[in-house]
């Protein structure tokens, strides 16, 4: 099932993110598009991803008959700071300059000329947004203007630099991505402010940042009612919450049981449970 951003773009309910797989990254974004996957998200920095190594198996997935149209392309503006000395763009350049060469670039590792969403990796100071956030998402909102991608987005991103951004900019996000924590209820503040707005908001780390909740009575419970694993319950949980989850298996058959997750339906007191999990006392 699809979901809808206040621009009207529609977006895979699941997404398969692809940080840390290295070499094998062709190799699963190939496993995970076959398996049932058709959103894809990266980042133009070599550190964590390798966005050539997910263009190269979207070449092969286009021999074989899967279509650009039939898939949802997201990857990162990451600054210098993130960056190792493989900096996809002139480091020395101004901002608006480094954002449209680290989109082409993207464009070209990933052998396509339009993006569904383009996100800034995150904000250039931890609090409040600086003259070089303004810069770069001005340069985004370019971007998005000229259709060259179909939605922008921000990632770590605080509640209060989330709602300047919204009260100042332009276009205010369509996507937020961040890693979203149980002990925070899910990154609450953070999500009310996606909905107020019609922003979708993107969990990432949702099983990796709460392993403890995976082994809670509650979803062990709603995991045997259900007959399904404690991962897929966080995985349908976090999409009956209103979010749409990232998941970075790297095993098949984990890439098909988080797909099934959304066959499965929890009732709404088993969300509320999970929702205020890790709040209790
Ligand atoms: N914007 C950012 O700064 C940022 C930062 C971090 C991540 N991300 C994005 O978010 C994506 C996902 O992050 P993540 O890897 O931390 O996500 P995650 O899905 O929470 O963690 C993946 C881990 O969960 C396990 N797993 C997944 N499905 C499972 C299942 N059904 N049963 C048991 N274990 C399961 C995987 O093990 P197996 O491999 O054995 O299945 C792997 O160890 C990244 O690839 C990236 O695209 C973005």
């Amino acid at each position: 099932m699809a979901l809808k951003s206040y621009n009207n773009v529609a977006i895979p309910s699941f997404m398969y993110g692809t940080a840390w797989k290295k070499e094998a990254t062709a190799h699963l974004v190939q496993l995970a598009i076959t398996s049932g996957f058709t959103a894809i998200d990266t980042a133009n920095q070599l550190v964590h991803y390798d966005e050539a190594l997910v263009g190269a198996a979207l070449r092969t997935l286009g021999k074989n008959g899967i279509e650009r149209d039939q898939l949802f392309l997201q990857t990162k503006f990451t600054s210098v700071d993130g960056q190792d000395q493989r900096t996809p763009y002139d480091p020395s350049a101004d901002l608006t300059t480094q954002v449209g060469q680290s989109f082409e670039s993207s464009l070209s590792h990933l052998g396509t000329d339009y993006l569904d969403s383009y996100v800034l990796h995150a904000p250039f100071q931890r609090r409040g947004l600086g003259r070089a956030d303004w810069e770069v998402w001005s340069a985004m909102e370019g971007l998005c203007e000229s259709g060259k991608t179909r939605m922008i987005g921000i990632s770590n991103v605080t509640a209060p630099q989330l709602a300047q951004l919204c009260e100042q900019a332009k276009l205010k996000p369509m996507v937020v991505q961040n890693r979203c924590y149980a002990v925070l209820g899910w990154d609450m503040e953070v999500r009310e402010i996606c909905e107020a707005h019609g922003i979708i908001y993107q969990g990432f780390s949702l099983l990796t940042a709460n392993r403890q909740v995976l082994a809670e009575a509650d979803v062990q419970a709603i995991a045997a009612r259900l007959g399904i694993g404690p991962a897929q319950v966080i995985f349908r949980f976090a999409m009956q919450a209103g979010m749409l989850p990232l998941t970075g298996t790297t095993n098949v058959e984990h890439m098909r049981e988080d797909l099934a997750a959304e066959q499965v339906s929890l009732t709404e007191a088993e969300v509320g449970r999970i929702e205020t999990i890790a709040l209790r006392e």
